[in-house]
């Protein structure tokens, strides 16, 4: 169905087809950059954060700028008309009235959809709660058809939270619109995925394995996707205290690993991989957040002119 005005609320709103045209684009972008700098010419995008971010915010400015275009930022909450009572409908009726594309990222399930049935211009969901974070979930994607060369065929492991995790949830309902040989879900047992992402991996007949344990799989992957505890998503706090360290990426988990396995993560990173780590082959988690500058730059490009 293609990107043009289109919002981007879910990574299933797209297929295949969809998410080969960004890749192409963005491959694109990354060997022509100058080629696009004039792309979105007089365009205006606003990122709204009512959540804390340093990628998503600053790479989708970085996006339009590299485009020609420019931005406004809602800025600290409190400096808004939020901190005097104004609600969300509002605030989304006069963004969609100064710019031409919305990103939004809340800590409440569907604000982004909210948002889009109130403008006219795309919304882009930066992130809901623990819900959907499709612009990572590109990402991810990419980075994996861009350091392996595609996604078929691969054994893939997400490890870490995928209960409260949006970007790990973003990123196993993608890869169902590919065809990984397995999907390892890699989790302490508290934090499995959650039991509506579980039907939906059944009703896609994809080949998935949930385990507590990396070093049962290891060997095997092609690609491990490490993620970070959502401490701030936990509704108690004794709940975090049980699963706080309880797993993490060190040399000597990777004694066994494939000498071609790459390491993702969607960052911020807070001590579930050790430092000597991003110094291995095998560490692509900065080069991948770096991917997201042309992944948001092709998305920007296909929502506005197609
Ligand atoms: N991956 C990601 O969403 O990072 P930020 O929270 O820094 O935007």
């Amino acid at each position: 169905v293609g990107f043009k005005g289109r919002d981007v609320l879910s990574i299933l709103d797209f297929n295949r087809e969809d998410l080969e045209t960004l890749f192409k684009v963005a491959d694109d972008i990354k060997a022509n950059p100058f080629k696009y700098s004039e792309e979105l010419k007089g365009a205006v995008l606003a990122t709204a954060f009512f959540e804390p971010s340093t990628r998503t915010r600053l790479s989708f400015q970085t996006a339009i700028l590299r485009l020609g275009g420019s931005y406004i930022d809602l800025g600290e909450i409190e400096r808004s008309s939020i901190a005097k009572g104004e609600n969300i409908a509002d605030t989304v009726k006069m963004l969609d009235s100064y710019v031409d594309i919305i990103v939004i990222r809340h800590r409440i399930e569907g604000t982004a959809k909210f948002a889009a049935e109130i403008a006219e211009s795309p919304v882009i969901n930066a992130g809901d709660g623990r819900k959907h974070h499709p612009t990572q979930a590109m990402i991810d994607l990419y980075s994996i058809h861009t350091f392996k060369g595609g996604i078929d065929g691969l054994n893939v492991a997400v490890m870490g939270d995928l209960k409260y995790g949006r970007a790990a949830t973003s990123l196993i309902l993608g890869l169902t619109l590919f065809k990984p040989k397995a999907l390892y879900l890699i989790s302490p047992p508290e934090l499995r995925i959650r039991p509506e992402v579980m039907e939906y991996l059944k009703q896609a007949k994809v080949n998935f394995i949930e385990t507590s344990k990396l070093e049962d799989c290891i060997s095997e992957l092609d690609v491990l996707y490490v993620t970070r505890i959502q401490k701030e998503r936990f509704p108690d706090p004794a709940e975090y205290e049980k699963v706080r360290g309880s797993y993490r990426i060190t040399l000597e988990t990777l004694k066994e690993a494939k000498d071609d396995l790459i390491i993702l993560h969607p960052l911020p990173k807070v001590g579930e991989i050790d430092l000597k780590v991003d110094k291995t082959k095998h560490a692509k988690y900065f080069e991948q957040a770096t991917l997201g500058v042309p992944v948001r730059m092709a998305l920007l490009k296909l929502i506005t002119r197609g």
